[in-house]
Parts: C-alpha cells; structure tokens; sequence
C-alpha cells in the first residue's frame, strides 16, 4: 500500500489542468464518493497496526493535496471565466438608468452655495414645533390670525404642538443656543393649511437667513440680498424693496427681483409689472432678540426668507407648483443634466 499512496502522491503533484473539463475529471477520479482516495481510505482499514499511524498521515498527506490542487484550479477557471470567447467587446453597453436630482434640491444647493461665498453656514430645526418656537417667540400677538386653525396644521391642539408654517422658528433655536456673531440660513419644508393649486400648496420650502452681530445695519441687509439676486439670475438683475409686516421683523420689506423672462420690460409671467416677488426680509426685532437671550441693546440682526418653490419656477420657468410632488419622471427628466 505504501508503494501505491507515494505513486498517487506523485501523480497528483504532477497534475495540471488547461480547461475546466479537466479539473472535473481530476475531482471524479480522486475526489468523489467513489473516487480512489475513498476507496484508499476504505483498505487503510485492514492494514496492520505497524504501520497504521505512518499509513494514516500519508492518506490524509494525500487527500489534503488532491484538495488544494482542486481549488487551485477551480478558481483559476472561475477567474477567466469572463474571457470566454463568445464574449463580443464590441457590443454597446445596455444603458443604465440613473435617476435625477430633484429641481427643488438643485436650486436648494445652488442658494447654500451662493450664500456659502459670503459666510453663510448652514443648520436646521424640526418640523414639528411648539407655539414659542413658531409664534410666541417670533413677537406673533396672541390674537394673530396666522395662528389661526385656518393657516397652520395643530397636531396637538391643547399643547399647541404643530407643524412649523415658516423657517423663521429655525432663528429662534439658533439664538437660543448661539452666541453671537451669527450668519447662517437655514433651509427646510414648512406647512400651511392651503387649498393646493397651480399657486399654493400645503406644504413648500423656504430658505432663512440670519445675521446678527455689532452694527449690522440695513444696508447690510440690501447689499446681501442684491448680490444673492445678481449670483441666482445673473448680473443684470435688480432688485427693489417694499415697505412690509412681519411681527418679528423692523423694518420689514418683501424684495422684487427684475422678471427674468422679459428682463423687466413687463410679460406675462411678472403681470405686466416688470418685477417678481421673491422673499420677506427685515431688521430682527429687538423684542426677538431679547426674547432669545440676546442682549439688544448690544447685537443687531437682519434676517430674510425665501420660498425655494418661487425661485425654482423663476429659474426654470415652471407654472405649477404641483409638478414638484406628483413625482412625474416626464416633468424630473428634464433636470437630468443640471447640476
Ligand atoms: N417667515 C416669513 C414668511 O414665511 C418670511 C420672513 C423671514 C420675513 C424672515 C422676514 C424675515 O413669509
């Protein structure tokens, strides 16, 4: 027997493999059931017991061998596999589907960036928010008709537990817990209570922007918004201020930007009027300040917000606000190569 196992030892170190039928015929021939090694192992057990020990490490010398060789090969083959011959490189590859971003989070990133060259970082808040964050906080009177059931989703009326209908509770928490100097925006979804149409939905996205440190004036404020119209919709673009009211800011004004379908000459789109009405802005309150634990007599702020919907339909020439959540991929396609 010990003739036979080293002639067996010998020819399985020999053996090579140029296919993988080969590799097949080795693991038949040695490694199956009924292969020689079984049946090797099978007359180990009739040998006498002088030689039994030596007899036993060489049967599994052996078959440990026969293993490796066979993985050897088995992966070689399995490594080559996708050199086949029938495999035509020449062939175009099958297209892969990729998906697009969303024109809101294109506009989205494209605003943190502009207002990122000047400072700006950026932060958020929850969605679900209490009336001080919300309102109190914000100097809203406690008769406003913004806190109205009409205007705003209560999600716990006798809490007044609700989702936020502006980004301007993203100020408050931000001053709350920040020492000044602040210069952040903070984007983020809001809800009201709106019939949804072509103009109005029941929930959109604005963008907030907050600077409060020593002497920021409203010239700051201007400037500020003058160059973020310029950086969004190009250099010719104009902006102009009207008087406004907000509860927490003052002054307050809403920003016209120059209508970037007629260049201000005066189309449809701008209701023959040449300006575009793009966001609400204003000096922060003193008593909003004061109310976050910011001493007013010291610091100065102004603050803005802006709907990214608006700015979206303004970029893209987009007419109905719906188009943003229907999730049609006829109307997401289109984005494709933006960004
Ligand atoms: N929060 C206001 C709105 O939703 C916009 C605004 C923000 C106005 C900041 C002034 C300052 O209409």
């Amino acid at each position: 027997m010990r003739e036979k196992v080293e002639e067996i030892l010998k020819e399985i170190e020999e053996f090579t493999a140029d296919s993988k039928e080969k590799v097949e015929e080795f693991r038949i021939k040695w490694l199956s059931r009924n292969g020689k090694i079984s049946h090797l192992f099978e007359e180990f057990k009739t040998v006498g017991p002088e030689i039994k020990k030596e007899m036993g490490q060489k049967l599994n010398q052996l078959k440990n061998k026969a293993e490796e060789k066979l993985k050897h090969y088995k992966e070689k083959f399995e490594s080559t596999e996708t050199t086949d011959e029938n495999l035509d490189l020449t062939l175009p590859v099958e297209n892969i589907a990729t998906g697009s971003r969303h024109p809101l989070s294109i506009v989205r990133k494209e605003i943190i960036d502009v207002f990122g060259r000047i400072g700006f970082t950026v932060a958020d808040g929850p969605e679900i928010e209490d009336d001080w964050h919300n309102f109190s906080a914000l100097n809203f009177p406690e008769d406003h008709p913004a806190r109205d059931m009409q205007d705003t989703f209560f999600i716990d009326n006798e809490n007044k537990i609700a989702l936020r209908t502006h980004t301007s509770s993203v100020q408050v928490r931000v001053m709350e817990s920040t020492p000044p100097p602040i210069r952040m925006i903070f984007p983020g979804r809001v809800y009201r209570n709106e019939a949804v149409s072509s103009r109005a939905h029941c929930f959109f996205h604005q963008v907030e922007g907050l600077y409060v440190d020593k002497n920021v004036s409203f010239a700051d404020l201007k400037q500020t918004l003058l160059y973020f119209a310029k950086e969004m919709f190009g250099e010719k673009s104009q902006i102009r201020l009207r008087p406004s009211y907000f509860p927490f800011t003052e002054p307050s004004a809403e920003m016209d930007i120059s209508c970037t379908i007629c260049g201000g000459k005066g189309c449809a789109f701008c209701k023959h009027s040449g300006w575009v009405e793009i966001l609400g802005c204003g000096m922060v309150d003193p008593a909003v300040l004061d109310n976050c634990k910011i001493d007013s007599k010291k610091y100065t702020g102004f603050a803005f917000g802006m709907g990214i919907e608006r700015i979206t339909n303004l970029k893209y020439r987009i007419n109905d606000l719906r188009l943003f959540s229907e999730n049609d991929v006829r109307f997401l396609r289109q984005f494709r190569s933006a960004l």
